[in-house]
């Protein structure tokens, strides 16, 4: 996908990387354990790991490879997608190592160096390591260091390639964020370093652009003229976890907002990409966040809210201020709505209602285009009433799939209409299951595929629409909601202001 000198044929081929390491820092923590070694085996168990891969784990305990080994077993077990296969693991496992070691540990990074350059004549790697950062910002600039004085960011020195990867949270605000890219560029080459936004490598998430690209039937009503306003939901049933600590100084503003939600409006937003070039999309993505627009009055265009117990799916649970590790007095935000607009000819006058929130009825994520309604509707006023907008809605997950809503004549004598679905599932068309998103970006980065990562200018850019909402929210109290809702009333309110509703999703 990356490379537009590929041939079409090239592109279905399987891309299998070349033989290389796969470095983790924090790799006993929670989203290695969860999401990176299982997409790790389900990597290997479809064949698409090189000969010779290594995983170098990295992190503060005093282990040894075993007890790597077995951490990893249970994660990769629990979390693996594709059938397990014994033989597999152990190919794969044995070629996992550990190296113990703090952060500001010279002679931990000294050792790991070493082992690099050993994996060199030992598994034909050729200096090739990919170094993944799945641990809290704070201790990025000290890893970043360590890798700079021991020269393993260098490729020069290495013979291969070097390349991180940088999870979110990028920053908490745009000054951080620009001085983190700073600290990564000096380090790592920009064209090495891959900035994870796991929702890029969601399926349905690429496919919005294969929805709107390689249809002539879409392309035409997407703009002001047809669109009335579009919504955008990621709703999920969960809490906050074990994740106090982090979640309480960032909110879902900074959390999702910045990240997930942007990126979902951006693709739904651009213009054409001239090709499928990881810079040619990444461009025109840019200026859609550029163009984006917060409410003229951020007090009534936006809503935060915070979570009381309640009761989800049948189960209760408590309020986000008796959550373990949650200061008293907390007034973070697990729920954000926020009217968006997007200044440029396509859009101009289109409202994108985004809203996230934790604790919500049920988990899920969602695009839906709401079109205006017929000119004129030659039918019974009372019909008419039933019949809401067309609508395209893009479920991001689960059930994954596209829906569209439209009228239709109700079987019968006489001429009534109502609303119905025509349904895409992609477990209904497609055979081929969807890899997990951190398969598919694990993957593109041991290939160099940048296509699915936002870069530095978008991360910043995104930080320029969050900043200003922070900034008025300063001071200010969250709504509560009851665990179980769809959020605060005043969000609902907010439409209705504008004579709209959230889609029930
Ligand atoms: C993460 C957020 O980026 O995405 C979490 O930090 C959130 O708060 C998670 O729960 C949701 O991811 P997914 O793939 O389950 O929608």
């Amino acid at each position: 996908m990356g490379n537009p000198l590929r041939t079409a044929q090239d592109r279905r081929l399987p891309r299998i990387p070349e033989p290389c390491a796969l470095v983790i820092f924090g790799v006993t923590g929670d989203l290695s354990r969860k999401k990176l070694i299982p997409a790790v085996y389900d990597l290997a168990n479809r064949g698409l790991l090189p000969p010779g891969f290594v995983v170098l784990g990295f992190a503060r305990r005093d282990w040894g490879d075993g007890d790597f080994e077995s951490l990893a077993y249970e994660a990769a077990k629990k979390g693996a997608r594709t059938p397990w296969r014994e033989d597999v693991w152990q190919r794969l496992s044995s070629q996992f190592q550990f190296v113990p070691g703090s952060f500001d540990d010279d002679a931990a990074f000294d050792h790991l160096a070493a082992t690099l350059d050993e994996l060199r004549e030992r598994n034909g790697i050729a200096g090739n390591a990919a170094f993944y950062f799945s641990i809290p910002p704070a201790a990025f600039p000290l890893v970043l260091n360590q890798l700079n004085r021991t020269g393993m960011a260098d490729n020069a020195k290495s013979g291969g390639w070097r390349r991180v990867v940088v999870e979110k949270p990028f920053g908490n605000d745009l000054k951080t964020a620009m001085a983190l890219n700073q600290l990564v560029d000096e380090v790592f080459t920009p064209e090495d370093v891959f900035r994870i936004d796991h929702y890029l490598g969601k399926e349905t998430v690429q496919n919005i652009l294969a929805l709107r690209f390689a249809n002539s039937l879409f392309e035409p009503v997407w703009n002001s003229k047809y669109v009335d306003s579009v919504q955008i939901t990621m709703a999920e049933d969960v809490g906050i976890g074990t994740r106090a600590a982090f979640y309480d100084s960032a909110g879902a503003a900074r959390d999702v907002l910045q990240n997930h939600l942007l990126q979902l409006l951006a693709l739904v937003g651009m213009e054409e990409p001239t090709s499928f070039d990881p810079n040619e999309i990444r461009a025109e993505k840019l200026k859609v966040l550029k163009a984006i627009s917060l409410p003229a009055d951020i007090a009534a265009g936006s809503v935060r809210g915070q979570y009381l117990q309640g009761w989800v799916a049948g189960e209760r649970a408590v309020g986000y201020q008796e959550e373990k590790g949650v200061p008293q007095g907390s007034t973070t935000e697990t729920y954000v709505a926020v009217r968006l607009g997007i200044q440029n000819r396509r859009w101009a006058g289109v409202p994108f209602y985004v809203r996230v929130g934790k604790r919500m009825p049920r988990r899920v994520t969602e695009i839906a285009i709401l079109f205006k309604r017929a000119p004129h509707l030659p039918f019974d006023p009372a019909d008419v009433e039933m019949l809401g907008n067309n609508q395209l809605v893009i479920r991001v997950q689960p059930d994954e799939g596209v829906v569209l809503k439209f009228g239709s004549k109700v079987p019968g004598t006489t001429m009534e209409v109502r609303d119905i679905a025509m349904d895409f599932q992609y477990g209904e068309a497609f055979t081929e299951s969807s890899p997990e998103a951190y398969e598919r970006l694990v993957l593109d980065v041991l290939v160099g595929d940048r296509t699915l990562f936002p870069d530095a200018a978008e991360v910043e850019q995104s930080w320029r629409v969050v900043d200003p909402l922070e900034e008025a929210w300063t001071g200010t109290q969250p709504e509560p909601y009851r665990a179980g809702e769809w959020g605060p009333r005043a969000s609902d309110e907010m439409l209705a202001r504008e004579g709209r509703a959230w889609r029930r999703a």
